[in-house]
């Protein structure tokens, strides 16, 4: 793991970390949420882990059956869910579950998705009622779409502003269009976040927020950036 960007590179970011490529990130970002959930059991019992989305994490998540972790003592949530029925397998939790929950068997009671399949609305508000009982997550997992966004907060989407813990979001760019994401302030009260962004076809974004652009992404504050080669920007040297 080498840092070749820093964080004055990346704006708000706590650390950037940029590996050789997927398999060598998933390795680490493994490594690095079992030394985080080992931190928060022996600190206080329990580990709130939310999980991100996308294709990016699976691998990670593979890597992850094979650490040491108490799973009795980690509670799981999701970052944004897809409004699809349940089990869809394009659902993020369906993901999960094959990549991870379905190996290590957390008790169920541990597993808290969102009922997205309930329509973006009710969703929303159910799963913002289940998060107020958490306080503050201990580690929310991140990816980040080709256009900047994360969770299901979208470039100039009103759902990016709204206040809850979770919130509705339609007419997202990224099938399907109506979606529940946690919302910006809940992301950002995480103990800690963490990004992972892989393939040239998140460059342009990366460029975008080193160069200040406030996209989504960028307003997730002291996050740990793990980047793989293929996705730095190949910036002008001035
Ligand atoms: C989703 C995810 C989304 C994802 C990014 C990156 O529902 O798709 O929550 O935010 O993390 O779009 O997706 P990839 O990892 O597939 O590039």
């Amino acid at each position: 793991m080498n840092s070749e960007l820093n964080s004055a590179d990346l704006p708000n970011a706590q650390a950037v970390f940029i590996h050789d490529d997927t398999e060598v990130l998933s390795t680490a970002v493994a490594r690095r949420i079992a030394a985080l959930a080992a931190e928060a059991i022996a600190a206080r019992g329990v580990f709130h882990l939310a999980l991100a989305g996308g294709e990016t994490p699976r691998r990670c998540y593979e890597k992850l059956r094979h650490h040491t972790i108490d799973w009795n003592q980690v509670h799981l949530y999701f970052g944004d869910e897809r409004c699809l029925p349940d089990g869809d397998a394009s659902r993020n939790d369906s993901m999960a579950r094959a990549a991870l929950l379905n190996h290590v068997a957390p008790p169920q009671a541990n597993i808290h998705c969102i009922p997205a399949e309930l329509g973006a609305i009710e969703a929303a508000a159910r799963y913002a009622l289940e998060l107020e009982s958490v306080g503050k997550l201990d580690l929310v997992l991140l990816g980040m779409g080709e256009d900047g966004h994360t969770a299901s907060l979208f470039p100039d989407n009103p759902a990016n502003t709204r206040i809850e813990a979770a919130v509705p979001v339609f007419d997202a760019p990224k099938p399907p269009a109506e979606r529940v994401s946690l919302g910006m302030g809940t992301l950002n009260a995480a103990r800690n976040k963490l990004f992972m962004v892989t393939g040239a076809g998140k460059r342009q974004a990366l460029e975008q927020i080193m160069r200040g652009v406030a996209l989504p992404a960028a307003q997730i504050s002291k996050a740990e950036w793990h980047l793989d080669h293929a996705a730095l920007p190949i910036m002008n040297v001035t």
